[in-house]
């Protein structure tokens, strides 16, 4: 690639889940790739395999503090996606989504870069509008357990547009709805890897409610594409874009598919549901279809095929 066109664009969060396939993605396309990850959900082995390319580099650093780079584009990830990670320590998952914002959009503005937000659809929170458009403002318990993730997100938001407003920064705001692939830590209760791991463990698979509850699930490649489509998208369009997959499954539909898809003996076990669990998710794509000419591809069954042998490999490793 021409110098010209090499663009330095740094990746909070490049260590984890999505950020890992974000700078696989960047680093095919050519671009000098910064990872900033503090390790908290993240983990080398995700980009052990960049290591040696002299356009990727690796920062440890924590985004609640700030840093000083040059960069053209900054893909700001950085933040536990799992309940289970970020019920952890919520003070600083609301630091990391807070702060973290200020300290990245400081940075953007220091040195004019592009800045993108992984926002959520846990801004919809239980939503009473369904499928949730953009201009839905939502439905969030604010003094809740799942709060210090999803008002810390929704104050990113804020941050991102104030900042827009104030300084003319170039931002972009995509809220990601549920998405799977290789990669996913195999314990961090996310639905789609919990199932895969009990069900190739021939452990009963865990039920939250009856199972009713719908999730809509994006292979990670569809997503991916989504992110690089909204960066280089016009500068008009800020945002917030919904990326996921519309296609419904309800819960039990989605253990019964995956027991099939393992071959396993796993049979379903019934628990209550916890506190603020939505009961349907669903994103309205359209703005997505219109603006970047984005839909997802990927089948369920064929993204679930590709994260079922990711844990395979994984699960013969442990032993
Ligand atoms: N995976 C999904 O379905 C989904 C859905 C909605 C939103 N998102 C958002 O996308 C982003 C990535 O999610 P993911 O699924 O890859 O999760 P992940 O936990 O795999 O990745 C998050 C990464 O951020 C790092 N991190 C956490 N706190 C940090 C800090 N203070 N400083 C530096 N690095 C820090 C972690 O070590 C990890 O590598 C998150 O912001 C998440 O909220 C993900």
């Amino acid at each position: 690639m021409q110098y010209a066109i090499r663009k330095r664009v740094m990746v909070t969060g490049g260590a984890g889940f999505l950020g890992s396939h974000l700078c696989d993605r960047l680093i095919a396309d050519g671009h000098d790739v910064l990872c900033v990850d503090n390790f908290f959900t993240g983990t080398k082995d995700n980009i052990v395999h960049l290591m040696d390319d002299p356009h990727f580099e690796l920062v440890r650093h924590d985004v609640t503090f700030p840093l000083y780079v040059e960069v053209d584009e900054i893909y700001n990830l950085a933040c536990p996606a799992s309940p289970v990670h970020y019920q952890l320590d919520p003070v600083q998952t609301t630091k990391t989504s807070v702060h973290g914002a200020i300290n990245m959009l400081g940075l953007a503005k220091r040195t004019k870069a592009k800045i993108f937000q992984a926002s959520t659809s846990e801004v919809y929170g239980d939503p009473e509008v369904h499928p949730q458009p953009e201009d839905y403002w939502g439905h969030v318990n604010p003094i809740g357990r799942r709060s210090c993730y999803d008002e810390g997100k929704r104050c990113a938001e804020t941050l991102f547009f104030d900042y827009r407003r104030q300084h003319n920064l170039r931002i972009k705001v995509a809220r990601i709805f549920n998405t799977y692939g290789p990669r996913m830590h195999p314990n961090d209760g996310r639905v789609v890897s919990n199932f895969i791991v009990q069900a190739l463990r021939n452990e009963p698979i865990t039920i939250y409610g009856d199972g009713s509850q719908t999730r809509s699930f994006c292979f990670v490649d569809d997503l991916i594409e989504g992110f690089v489509r909204l960066m280089d998208s016009p500068d008009d369009l800020a945002g917030p874009v919904n990326l996921g997959n519309p296609g419904e499954f309800t819960i039990r539909e989605l253990a019964e598919k995956v027991i099939n898809m393992t071959g396993s003996s796993s049979k379903l076990r019934y628990e209550p549901l916890p506190s603020d669990d939505p009961t349907q998710r669903r994103p309205d794509i359209a703005l997505a279809r219109e603006r970047l000419g984005w839909v997802p591809t990927i089948k369920l069954e064929t993204g679930l095929a590709t994260a079922i042998e990711y844990f395979e490999e994984l699960l013969r490793e442990r032993g």
